[in-house]
């Protein structure tokens, strides 16, 4: 858990980097109708549980920056029996009082109001996610303690779905085995909607059907990942249906995962995130040429985007209170930030081969592969936070289960 102290001093950090004579405005998520009078579970809005860590919807924080003196402000909702009994409970202004150091707690009914009062008076702060974008860039400890929980119960998931028997399953029972370790183990939902790709599915990238069988012989490229407290994981595996990986995918399998390794090892501060893409796109081509995927001089290939057929996406993302983190890739100045201690990455090459692909040979089609992992850099180098989930071949097929060929 992340303590109000850590809160407030976020939101003294906002404040001084808030413009004079400027109000800020943050807002809880809505919550979200799923039709008719039913809801989506409620999740607050990234931004404003990273200045609070308040739960409730109907919810805001406004700053004030008046001469240099600031204030903030911050709404709740009323206490109300009936509300409570339909929805639950309520923190109310009277606890919240205690809870936040704000200069005023004030109950949600009188949010517009007041609103309306102070932009009479002041400018909006328009670069006010982009502040706290930026701030969120750069980890704390105890947000990265939280990572770490997220990562180790996705752990548990990916090795629980390698040794889950998956003798004519599909590919929905792995997805629900893998919720069922998240939510066992304290976390409350997936950061993502689990991916859990067989076959030809895999060369869909935000695949989330979810909806076949699984055949024998097939790989099955899982990319799912929980969130703890609001801190997400985001983890791709990729296994075979039946235990064994064959001589064709091994190849495949191989080449990607050297480039994730090589690639995670160039991980330190001051590196760009460009300089991993350009890297992980030479090696890949590289492979892609020796496999006779493609052909040619690798550079030209590179030159000309035809790698891009087979590795469409990028080598990474930010990552924290979302999955595809809130957080700036270039700076005011346009230009690219480099990597720092404190940030946290994933790491994902991928290689994708359709299943039509008539110019590939034909043991490498129907094949798509990712291995992702989530890295934290450190003051000299970096440390993979996702190092104890198994990925390499010796390691996934010693952890299968007895496959029992269908009768
Ligand atoms: N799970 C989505 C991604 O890997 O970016
Ligand atoms: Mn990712
Ligand atoms: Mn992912």
């Amino acid at each position: 858990m992340i303590q109000e102290h850590e809160y407030k001093k976020r939101r003294n950090r906002f404040l001084k980097k808030l413009k004079n004579n400027t109000i800020a405005i943050f807002s809880s998520a809505k919550a979200k109708t799923r039709s008719n009078d039913t809801q989506y579970p409620y999740r607050q809005d990234s931004n404003f549980y990273y200045l609070t860590g308040f739960k409730e919807d109907n919810s805001y924080l406004i700053f004030v920056k008046k001469n240099y003196k600031t204030k903030s402000f911050l709404f709740v909702k009323k206490k109300e029996s009936q509300d409570e009994l339909w929805h639950g409970k309520r923190l109310g202004k009277k606890e919240a009082k205690k809870r936040f150091s704000v200069d005023k707690v004030i109950l949600s009914g009188k949010f517009k109001k007041l609103k309306k009062e102070l932009k009479k008076k002041y400018k909006i702060d328009k670069n006010a996610f982009k502040v706290v974008a930026q701030m969120r860039l750069i980890k704390s400890k105890a947000e990265i303690n939280l990572i770490k929980k997220a990562i180790n119960i996705t752990k548990k998931a990916h090795h629980g779905v390698i040794s889950f028997d998956k003798t004519s399953k599909y590919e929905y029972e792995l997805q629900s085995e893998i919720e069922y370790i998240f939510k066992k183990y304290g976390s409350y939902s997936d950061a993502y909607t689990s991916i859990v790709a067989s076959g030809d599915n895999a060369n869909i990238l935000h695949y989330i059907d979810n909806k076949d069988i699984l055949i024998d012989g097939d790989l099955i490229l899982i990319d799912a990942g929980c969130e703890y407290e609001y801190y997400a994981s985001d983890i791709t595996r990729v296994i075979p249906v039946n235990g064994k990986f064959t001589q064709a995918q091994k190849e495949l399998y191989n080449l990607v995962l050297q480039v994730n390794k090589k690639i995670i090892k160039m991980i330190k501060p001051n590196i760009k995130r460009t300089k991993l893409q350009q890297k992980a796109e030479i090696y890949l081509t590289k492979g892609l040429v020796k496999l006779g995927i493609l052909n040619g001089n690798y550079k030209k290939l590179i030159k000309n985007k035809q790698h891009k057929k087979y590795y469409p996406h990028g080598i990474g993302h930010w990552m924290g209170l979302d999955v595809h983190d809130d957080a700036p890739y270039k700076d005011e100045n346009d230009k690219e930030i480099k990597l720092q201690k404190g940030m946290v990455l994933t790491i994902e090459p991928g290689i994708y081969i359709s299943k039509d692909d008539k110019t590939v040979p034909k043991r490498f089609r129907g094949i798509g592969i990712r291995i992702e992992d989530d890295i934290l850099v450190t003051k000299k180098s970096y440390k993979n936070l996702s190092s104890k989930i198994v990925k390499s071949i010796y390691e996934i097929e010693s952890m299968g289960y007895k496959y029992k060929t269908s009768p």
